[in-house]
């Protein structure tokens, strides 16, 4: 299937449910620090949606987002070897997000270029983008083949 037939194969009922599950996976945010309450929902190639919300550390650095904790539940309900169709991300707050930067390697290392990002931008808006378009030329799994076995 071409990356656009990829994409369309994502109805709009469907974006708009995985949407929603992450708003509703918000709702859980732990986040006394910054008071950003994050929620993120994946679609699975095999049709199951996991979901997660970012979890703040006193210890700041600690945090962990909201893709990260879904990304972590998916693993452990369904293995290693699953891969991602879409990623939505939403916030409380009413303001635009969308994966920070450690947060597209993280998704990379399930995902593909034509997986679907969907998350808020100015005003609410309802955006969506590829994962291939937030990280271009992605350190990949592959990126460490061929491995050096001399050491
Ligand atoms: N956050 C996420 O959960 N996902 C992102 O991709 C962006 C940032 C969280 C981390 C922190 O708890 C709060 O938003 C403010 O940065």
């Amino acid at each position: 299937m071409s990356q656009r037939a990829q994409l369309d194969a994502i109805k709009p009922a469907q974006r708009s449910r995985l949407r929603e599950l992450a708003l509703a996976a918000a709702e859980n945010s732990y986040s006394p620090y910054s008071r950003f309450r994050v929620g993120a929902a994946l679609l699975l190639e095999d049709g199951n949606i996991v979901t997660g919300c970012n979890v703040e550390n006193c210890s700041y650095r600690l945090t962990s987002c909201a893709e990260q904790g879904a990304i972590a539940r998916a693993v452990a309900k369904f293995g290693p070897t699953l891969r991602l169709r879409a990623v939505a991300v939403a916030n409380l707050n009413r303001a635009a997000s969308m994966p920070c930067g450690a947060c597209r390697q993280t998704l990379t290392e399930f995902g593909d270029d034509d997986t679907l990002i969907l998350y808020p931008g100015d005003g609410g808006r309802e955006e969506e983008t590829t994962l291939g378009e937030l990280l271009p030329n992605a350190f990949r799994p592959e990126s460490l083949e061929p491995r050096d076995e001399s050491r």
